[in-house]
């Protein structure tokens, strides 16, 4: 193989990426209140958990980090002593993104138990902010203005060991992950409600601009729940 080729493919290793998401039937991912933890049943939040377990990395953008105050971790016995039979650490990380880096140190993710941290943003990151100064996360800076969503993915699985990690959002985050064509996998649950709002977001962010293509999945599987339904899609070229 010819170092070019042997170079390319070693930049196009990286993390695989599924989304973690629940909408409504009109497709929308936050309340009026522009939360997305109280529209779900518990049994939803169980499969989020296993969801969780089952990955090496859970990644969320700062604005969902700070509506949702998730903790991020699994606080379920059972599946964190599967994931030690299993050869993995009981926690999965915790990775989060932010351009600016402006983390508030107060937030549950800080205060409750749950795997190592890493912030990935970009040089507009000062070194004085809150959530570096309190030793709370590792800090990568990977991008002038936006983070580089495919260094960050090449860099969690070479640095970090990361094979597969589940993104929890928000839209902000999964609208750049999928214009960059960077989603296999999506785990939906569909809740049996309405919330209109011209100002909803979708799992994309508000109604804007197409994609620059299309991105195509195939329906892998379907369960049925307690009035919701829970769809998990891979992309087409995965399959
Ligand atoms: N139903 C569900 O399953 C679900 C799941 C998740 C979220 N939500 C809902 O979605 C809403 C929040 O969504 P959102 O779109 O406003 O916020 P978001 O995607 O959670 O966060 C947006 C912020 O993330 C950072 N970010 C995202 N992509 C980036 C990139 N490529 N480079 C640099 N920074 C990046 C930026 O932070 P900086 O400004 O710090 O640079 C940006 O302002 C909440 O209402 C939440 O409840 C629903």
């Amino acid at each position: 193989m010819s170092w070019e080729r042997a170079e390319m493919q070693e930049a196009q290793v990286r993390s695989w990426v599924a989304a973690n998401f629940a909408v409504t039937a009109d497709g929308k991912v936050s309340t009026a209140a522009g939360t997305s933890s109280q529209f779900t049943s518990p049994a939803d939040k169980a499969r989020l958990l296993r969801i969780r377990a089952e990955h090496d990395a859970v990644m969320i953008a700062r604005g969902t980090l700070e509506k949702d105050r998730m903790v991020l971790g699994v606080r379920d016995e059972a599946l964190r002593a599967s994931r030690v039979r299993r050869g993995l650490p009981e926690e999965p990380l915790r990775v989060i993104i932010s351009g600016s880096g402006r983390i508030p140190t107060d937030l549950p993710v800080f205060r409750y138990p749950g795997g190592p941290i890493v912030l990935y943003t970009t040089r507009r990151f000062s070194s004085r902010e809150p959530a570096a100064l309190e030793g709370n996360l590792t800090v990568q800076v990977m991008g002038e203005q936006e983070v580089d969503l495919s260094e960050t993915l090449h860099h969690l699985r070479t640095v970090y060991r990361v094979r597969k990690l589940v993104c929890e959002g928000g839209p902000t985050l999964i609208r750049a992950l999928a214009e960059l064509d960077l989603i296999d996998e999506i785990f939906l649950t569909v809740a049996a409600k309405l919330f209109g709002g011209s100002l909803a977001l979708t799992m994309t962010g508000l109604p804007g601009k197409f994609l620059p293509a299309s991105r195509r999945f195939r329906l892998s599987d379907v369960k049925k729940g307690d009035n919701e339904i829970y769809l998990t899609y891979r992309k087409e070229a995965c399959i």
